[in-house]
């Protein structure tokens, strides 16, 4: 009876969905869906992921996009392991100083010179040419988006709510007020969104994905930015390109991963964080531990002040990347860790590097029957972008302008403190906190996975990688389990561990004994991480973050 009772106790709260052939974890139920559709039809999960892409451009307008940009980290099963880089650019005519001029309000989140000029079509191109499945057409993986435009969704309860949380701005343009309102009322749950003008922009990309950059949609857009003192020119779509980077890649407690190089700092800070912590007991600490997120703190604020000083567009600067994950300067770095004392964040600085070498997102994972994983977090920055949507077009512009430090020196909109390489310049690309990031175990795709939610990207997939890989978690508890998040802002009255809602009181009392700020009256909803993990067997398991928000997984 005992033993039953125990057996009970150990269940995960809630199963991950379990599948043999393939699977998608995505934020919205819909596009999950047509991921599967193309599996099941033979496509592989790089064509799945593009199709994906896609769909959440019309069923996740808050999101979802063509107007914003992302990453893609893949690895294919034959060994091959790519970064599809389709982050925003600075437009050529944007400056050092161009939202300084506090008067003209909040320019780098509202409006049409928040916009950097977007990457997704070329990033989905890109992916798909080099490692889609050449028996399948471009087209078809467009269609179901076209699809779902033409005839319209119904609107879900919690992505209605996202309307009237956050779309307040989307009642101030013309075009995003005809897309999401009727009269200025949005659509509210259970009705039929139909997206007309998006369904001929998508018609116009299927057949063409150049039209976004020299077609009908790149003048469109261009004469939308022009009439609104907007910095985008027909030049600047023009140039645009997405790149093959190389990912980053490093090792961890027997576990090899993947992940989101610069201009992301995702990556980075996360092998930072995996490598100051092994210089720690973290891995005995035990899970939920106070020493555990103690440590995670630690490491967390430390990883953060190198982003600062260190990180930028790796076109305009040489990020020292051997040097930031020299593990030898990580385990110089944790020893200033004390087990048993928080260190006050303004004493926490960037390190100094040894070495003079030369120098509102969304994600979603696949892994197809062949074995091949992608993960991919896009985004038009805050929820719906910029707030401004192309006319005749009818897709969202992004607000991704506001990842420079458009202020170096002072927090962003996530609270992240930026520094001087992550400055504005024409063409640059923003630094971002984004990190897809494939795990591998005895050269086999593990565990896929990655979220959105700003800085909280790069805490989140570390905290999940380590419930997984140091305390044994099943993919589903592991992305429940609660959080934390602590940036480094040596400005004190700004400076907090910050917690969720389901973290024990007792762990915060002890926290705050061991010297954390804690203002457990603004929980936080720590972003929102979608995993799939991969059985010795290949049985693949599937863990959306239903706890945080709304969502699938899926398989066959
Ligand atoms: O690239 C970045 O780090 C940010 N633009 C991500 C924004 C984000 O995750 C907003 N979603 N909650």
């Amino acid at each position: 009876m005992a033993a039953i009772c125990c057996l009970a106790m150990a269940a995960p709260a809630r199963e991950p969905v379990y599948a043999r052939h393939g699977m998608v974890v995505a934020q919205e139920p819909l596009a999950a869906d047509v991921g599967v559709q193309v599996l099941r039809a033979g496509g592989n999960a790089v064509d799945a992921a593009v199709a994906v892409g896609f769909a959440l451009a019309v069923t996740y307008p808050y999101a979802g996009n063509i107007g914003g940009g992302g990453f893609m980290t893949v690895r294919m099963a034959d060994g091959r392991v790519a970064f599809i880089d389709f982050r925003e650019k600075a437009p050529g005519r944007a400056g050092h100083d161009m939202y300084l001029d506090t008067t003209v309000g909040n320019s780098s989140t509202r409006g049409w010179r928040a916009v950097g000029v977007p990457g997704t079509v070329r990033g989905l191109e890109l992916a798909y040419q080099r490692y889609g499945n050449p028996n399948k057409s471009w087209a078809s993986l467009v269609q179901p988006a076209i699809q779902l435009a033409d005839q319209g969704f119904t609107l879900s309860a919690s992505n209605a709510l996202f309307f009237v949380k956050a779309g307040g701005k989307l009642l101030h343009d013309p075009e995003a007020r005809s897309s999401f309102s009727t009269n200025g009322v949005f659509y509210g749950a259970g009705a039929l969104l139909v997206q007309r003008d998006l369904g001929r922009t998508l018609t116009r990309i299927a057949s063409e994905p150049d039209d976004f950059y020299q077609g009908e949609t790149a003048r469109l857009l261009a004469d939308a930015m022009a009439a609104n003192q907007g910095l985008i020119t027909r030049e600047d779509l023009r140039a645009y390109q997405a790149v093959e980077r190389k990912p980053l890649e490093g090792d961890y407690h027997g576990y090899h991963i993947i992940t989101a190089p610069p201009p992301s700092s995702g990556g980075v800070c996360v092998l930072q964080m995996l490598g100051m912590l092994d210089g720690t007991d973290y891995a005995k600490a035990g899970p939920g531990s106070v020493r555990s997120y103690h440590y995670l703190a630690e490491v967390m604020r430390r990883a953060f002040a190198d982003r600062m000083e260190y990180l930028g567009d790796p076109d305009f600067m040489m990020p020292r990347m051997s040097a930031l994950l020299d593990p030898a300067y990580l385990k110089a770095r944790a020893a200033g860790i004390s087990p048993t004392q928080a260190t006050p964040t303004a004493e926490v600085r960037p390190g100094q590097l040894r070495s003079t070498e030369g120098a509102d997102t969304t994600h979603f994972s696949i892994v197809d029957q062949a074995g091949n994983a992608v993960a991919v977090t896009y985004t038009l920055n805050l929820g719906f972008g910029s707030g401004v949507a192309v006319p005749g077009a009818g897709f969202l512009l992004n607000d991704e302008m506001d990842d420079f430090a458009t202020r170096p020196g002072f927090p962003d909109s996530f609270g992240i403190v930026q520094g001087e390489k992550n400055a504005i310049a024409p063409n640059k690309r923003p630094l971002s906190s984004m990190c897809p990031t494939i795990v591998l175990k005895d050269h086999r795709p593990f565990l896929v996975l990655g979220a959105p939610g700003g800085g909280m990207i790069l805490t989140a997939v570390l905290q999940v990688i380590l419930n997984v890989t140091d305390y044994g978690m099943d993919v589903q508890s592991a992305v429940d389990f609660p959080r934390i998040h602590h940036l480094w802002n040596p400005n004190p009255t700004n400076d907090y561990l910050q917690v969720e809602r389901t973290m024990p009181a007792p762990t915060i009392a002890a926290l705050r004994k061991l010297g954390y700020r804690i203002n457990d009256q603004e929980p936080i909803v720590a972003a929102r991480v979608e995993a799939i993990l991969v059985g010795p067997n290949g049985r693949m398991e599937g863990a959306h973050d239903w706890t945080r928000g709304d969502g699938k997984a899926v398989g066959y």
